[in-house]
């Protein structure tokens, strides 16, 4: 072997051993990534995730995404933000409320060279992006949250601007029910119906995650969609959804603007209430 294919091989060792370490470091990874040959997380409990769940619904996604721009919510460590960099998205933005997963985005971003933009947020302040994206995607999250509909309402009112990629997890019931516009008041019956919109409510834990709250049946995975706004263009898999924004319902009330004040609200605040 020539002096100088040695001295390659030693470097591409390095760059690997390098790499290791940065993926131990950022350890646990939810996303299974291959970061130049090497997994995230090789002995993730749902085997290879997020790849073969990907691989379900990727037809469904425009192949060609260039001109287009997409927000990644609830990104963790960006697989699908990467997913739509390398269909040529012009902007990619991930959102995620957990520093260590962005860190591990910022890693697998890195590593295979693909510019992704990433931002801690949380999605209850998409507001604060202050744009909407030609492709929303709000892909594992809602069950997470404990006001999952307010999370709907403000993608629906403040990023949406075109499809919306949707995924939860569902439980309980698949039978999807023809709902009438209004029932009595003393018709009882139909909550007993496994097509009756329905969404379980977690105490304490499931699947031994403390972060697990509200888990829909499929009937209400669709019901909330189309409250919020969205209508459903395609069921590709089990869980996940492609939506097209459409106006709001009349009876859905407007969501809040931010969950927080912000900087300005303060000074609003006192030119209403005057001086203190
Ligand atoms: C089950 S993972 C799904 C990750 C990825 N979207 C996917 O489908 O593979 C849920 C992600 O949502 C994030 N998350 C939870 N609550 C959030 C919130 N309020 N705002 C933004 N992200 C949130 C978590 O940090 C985590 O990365």
């Amino acid at each position: 072997m020539s002096e100088r294919r040695r001295a390659n091989g030693a470097d591409l060792a390095d760059q690997r051993a390098t790499i290791r370490r940065r993926i131990d470091e950022l350890a646990p990874w939810f996303h299974n990534i291959d970061l130049n040959g090497i997994p995230t997380a090789p002995d993730h409990p749902l085997n290879n995730y997020p790849t073969w769940k990907w691989r379900r619904f990727a037809h469904a996604v425009p192949e060609d995404l260039s001109g287009r721009t997409v927000l990644d919510i609830g990104c963790n460590a960006g697989f699908y933000a990467l997913e739509m960099k390398r269909r040529g998205a012009d902007l990619v933005v991930g959102i995620d409320e957990d520093e260590r997963y962005l860190s591990q985005a910022r890693l697998a971003a890195e590593v295979t060279g693909l510019e992704v933009e990433f931002r801690q947020l949380s999605v209850y302040d998409v507001a604060r992006l202050g744009r909407r994206f030609d492709l929303g995607m709000f892909m594992g999250v809602l069950y997470h949250l404990r006001h999952p509909l307010l999370a709907l309402d403000l993608i629906h009112e403040h990023v949406a601007d075109d499809l919306v990629l949707f995924q939860t997890m569902q439980r309980g019931s698949e039978v999807v029910w023809e709902l009438e516009e209004d029932y009595g008041f003393w018709n009882g019956s139909i909550f007993h119906y496994a097509g009756f919109p329905a969404m379980y409510f977690i105490e304490q834990r499931y699947a031994g995650d403390p972060s697990n709250w509200w888990i829909p049946n499929r009937a209400c995975a669709e019901a909330m969609l189309r409250s919020a706004g969205f209508e459903i263009l395609q069921h590709p898999e089990d869980e996940v959804y492609l939506c097209r924004r459409a106006p709001a319902p009349s009876m859905r009330p407007a969501p809040p603007a931010l969950r927080q004040p912000h900087p300005d609200d303060a000074m609003t605040a006192r030119r209403h209430n005057g001086p203190e």
